[in-house]
């Protein structure tokens, strides 16, 4: 297949960089990684990640400097096949979709593409913006072919499913389809063709469905709770061999960059008749809420040092955007004696070492579920409050012990 040039604008982010270096190692192309973050820029050309993203990192040292290579100079945008922006469509704190960063994102980047180059619009986007920029290229009177393909990876999982994941394709033209279709032919197999308009909204009941399944776990564990009945007694018996209920998912801290965004971006597509989404956001937003409130009824949480384990928004992840650990960060301060946070994945010099964490805490919350967490021999004064279930699973096995928790301590 022929060799192309292809500029990743946002190329040093968590979805341009990945894909970036899967399209360099995997293909003939050369691939620019196009980014305004300079510090980032120069950890990319010295071969380290700027995030975690298992197994990128040895491909990005393989390919740097040879096929890859990163940039804060759009001058590579000229000699571009195709150019894929990750420039996405934020909500502003009105929870409004914004979309002039990437119509002035597009507007930048036209001034140096050749006419026939494909651009593809690979972030989520607000339902009909892929047209908004296609009016807009036509009206420059451009001839640049427009392609709206959006990232389905999770985080922490981008080697397995960029090559897994059916690619969902979408276009105005024929040849945009089909130049897109022929970029993602090189690096996965199954194509779905949709138009931008459905393609757009597909990306969104992605990240919503899920969002709204997280609301129901957590709403299901504080029903629970508040009746002083055990969330994972139940979600164990409900769930184990009875196959309707396998997608129950656990509680926890539905958090990141892009669920709650997401699921706002469709709520405002449809006139703020989003009932469910809207809802789903009271819940997942108000655990924290829940979890102060508990503990407020069952210590003197004033008299009490607290330590929040984990701050990145998933486990096994150094990512910290829209981590809710930090609203439970924030409510605790008001509320007890002392809050430590910590986290083995992320840097920085405000956190505290876990095992001086543990050392001085009377409560522990288990806020991310980092594996390493697992193990943790809890004192027997100490209250842990764990919505994940980790610990009550652990003590589901014949060798368990029981775990002193918020439960117990209230009987
Ligand atoms: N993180 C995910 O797993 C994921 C998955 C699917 C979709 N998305 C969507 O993709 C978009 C990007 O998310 P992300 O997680 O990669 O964000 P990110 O912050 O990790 O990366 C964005 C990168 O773009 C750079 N950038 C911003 N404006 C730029 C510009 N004008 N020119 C060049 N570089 C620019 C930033 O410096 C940053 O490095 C979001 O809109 C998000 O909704 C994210």
């Amino acid at each position: 297949m022929s060799k192309q040039t292809v500029v990743v604008v946002g190329g040093c982010g968590h979805v341009g960089l990945p894909l970036g270096i899967i399209l360099a190692s995997r293909t003939d192309d050369e691939v620019y990684l196009l980014d305004i973050d300079a510090s980032k820029v120069d950890q990319v050309n010295r071969g380290e990640m700027p995030f975690t993203e298992p197994g990128v990192d040895k491909l990005l040292r393989e390919v740097i400097g040879k096929k890859a290579f990163a940039t804060t100079s759009p001058e590579c945008l000229r000699k571009a096949d195709v150019v894929i922006t990750v420039v996405g469509t934020p909500v502003d704190e009105h929870l409004n979709p914004t979309v002039n960063g990437l119509k002035a994102n597009v507007d930048d980047i036209l001034k140096y593409l050749r006419d026939d180059t494909l651009l593809m619009l690979r972030s989520t986007l607000y339902p009909g913006v892929t047209q908004v920029i296609f009016e807009r290229i036509t009206q420059l009177g451009r001839k640049i072919h427009l392609a709206f393909c959006p990232e389905r990876i999770a985080e922490g999982k981008a080697l397995e499913e960029l090559v897994c994941l059916p690619q969902i394709i979408s276009a105005f033209e024929p040849e945009a389809l089909e130049r897109a279709r022929k970029l993602f032919s090189k690096i996965t197999t199954t194509m779905i063709e949709l138009s931008p308009l459905e393609a757009e909204l597909a990306k969104l009941f992605t990240n919503s469905w899920r969002y709204l399944n997280f609301a129901i776990s957590n709403e299901f564990y504080m029903l629970a709770e508040t009746y002083g009945l055990d969330f994972y007694k139940i979600h164990h018996a409900v769930t184990h061999e009875y196959p309707r209920m396998k997608s129950f998912a656990t509680a926890g801290l539905a958090a990141g960059p892009c669920l709650r965004k997401d699921t706002l971006q469709l709520a405002a597509f449809a006139s703020n008749h989003f009932f469910l989404g809207h809802s789903a956001m009271l819940v997942n937003e108000g655990l924290p809420n829940f979890i102060v409130r508990e503990l407020q009824q069952s210590v003197k949480l004033s008299e009490k040092t607290v330590a929040i384990l984990g701050m990145a928004f998933k486990a096994e992840s150094d990512d910290t955007r829209e981590s809710l650990s930090y609203k439970l960060k924030h409510l605790l301060e008001v509320y007890s004696k002392k809050v430590l946070c910590t986290d083995p994945y992320v840097s920085d010099p405000a956190l505290t070492p876990l095992k001086d964490a543990l050392a001085e805490a009377d409560i522990i919350v288990l806020a991310t579920p980092h594996a390493v967490y697992r193990e943790i021999e809890f004192a027997q004064h100490q209250v842990v409050v764990d919505c994940w279930g980790v610990f009550k699973r652990v003590d589901l096995k014949p060798q368990g012990r029981l775990k002193p928790n918020l439960l117990e301590l209230r009987r």
